[in-house]
């Protein structure tokens, strides 16, 4: 009998994939029952494809119902899932457990400078003010009988920025946010500059004189918090300072 005859004929045996228990510290809070937030530590048997939503999703089905976060699409599109991981704002989507260390806990908690509503939810309200108020359209005039034209030299100069998912992971570890209620924040800035700078847009002064604001792009400090957060690794800094000079210059 062949070789290739002989392995047909083997029992075919499931692969065993190692699994490991990670420990997540997550900070909750009811509204109905805490006057504060605490923390609760869960013990969760994970794989080393598992991110922390999957560990999230494996303590609410598992072990707490009651366990509340946002998700969607799960695989870093809607921007629905951003929270702090080991202090620092990552979608839980993206974060795989095994990029984390594991011989310590992992502490997972909501993003910071929004109202906290319930474990890992924020009020998204004030961020979407934010983003609602700079214009995020295009404002054009005329009806073309076609299409709006634009060069691949016009079209590569605000690309970085169209990559924007409204996770708000940037305006969330600003701490100018932190601390001043009113500033923009960096998502609002970024998605004002990808039409500021788009050839067919019109309405860049109208933007420019909204970000002129004393709550706008002036009360950038350049942490860098921002680029770093951003999961879709938007350059935000840079763009905050692009609009920083448009403002001085004009649009150029
Ligand atoms: S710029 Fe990046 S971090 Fe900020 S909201 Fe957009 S995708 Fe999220
Ligand atoms: S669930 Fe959609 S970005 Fe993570």
């Amino acid at each position: 009998m062949s070789t290739a005859a002989v392995m047909e004929n083997q029992p075919h045996v499931p692969e065993v994939i190692p699994t490991f228990t990670a420990t997540l510290i997550i900070r909750r809070f009811d509204p109905e029952v805490d006057d504060e937030p605490r923390w609760q530590d869960f013990d969760v048997e994970l794989r080393g494809t598992d991110r922390v939503l999957d560990a999230l999703h494996k303590i609410k089905w598992e072990q707490d119902g009651s366990l509340t976060f946002r998700r969607s699409c799960a695989h870093g599109v809607c921007g629905s899932d951003a929270m702090r991981i080991n202090g620092r704002n990552r979608l839980a989507c993206k974060t795989l457990i095994k990029d984390l260390d594991i011989s310590k806990p992992i502490y997972v908690e909501a993003i910071k400078g929004l109202p906290l509503e319930k474990d890992l939810i924020v009020d998204m309200e004030p961020f979407f003010e934010s983003y609602r108020s700079i214009n995020p359209f295009l404002m054009a005039s005329g009806s073309p009988d076609k299409e709006r034209k634009q060069s691949p030299v016009e079209r590569a100069r605000f690309d970085d920025t169209t990559k924007c998912i409204l996770c708000a992971a940037c305006t969330s570890s600003c701490p100018v946010f932190w601390t001043d209620g009113q500033y923009f924040g960096p998502a609002a800035i970024v998605n004002a500059h990808r039409f500021i700078f788009d050839s067919r847009d019109e309405g860049a002064q109208v933007r420019l004189d909204i970000l002129n604001d004393k709550e706008g792009v002036w009360r950038c400090r350049t942490t860098f918090n921002c680029s770093e957060a951003c999961p879709r690794g938007i350059q935000v800094t840079q763009a905050i300072a692009e609009v920083k000079m448009a403002v001085l210059r004009g649009k150029p």
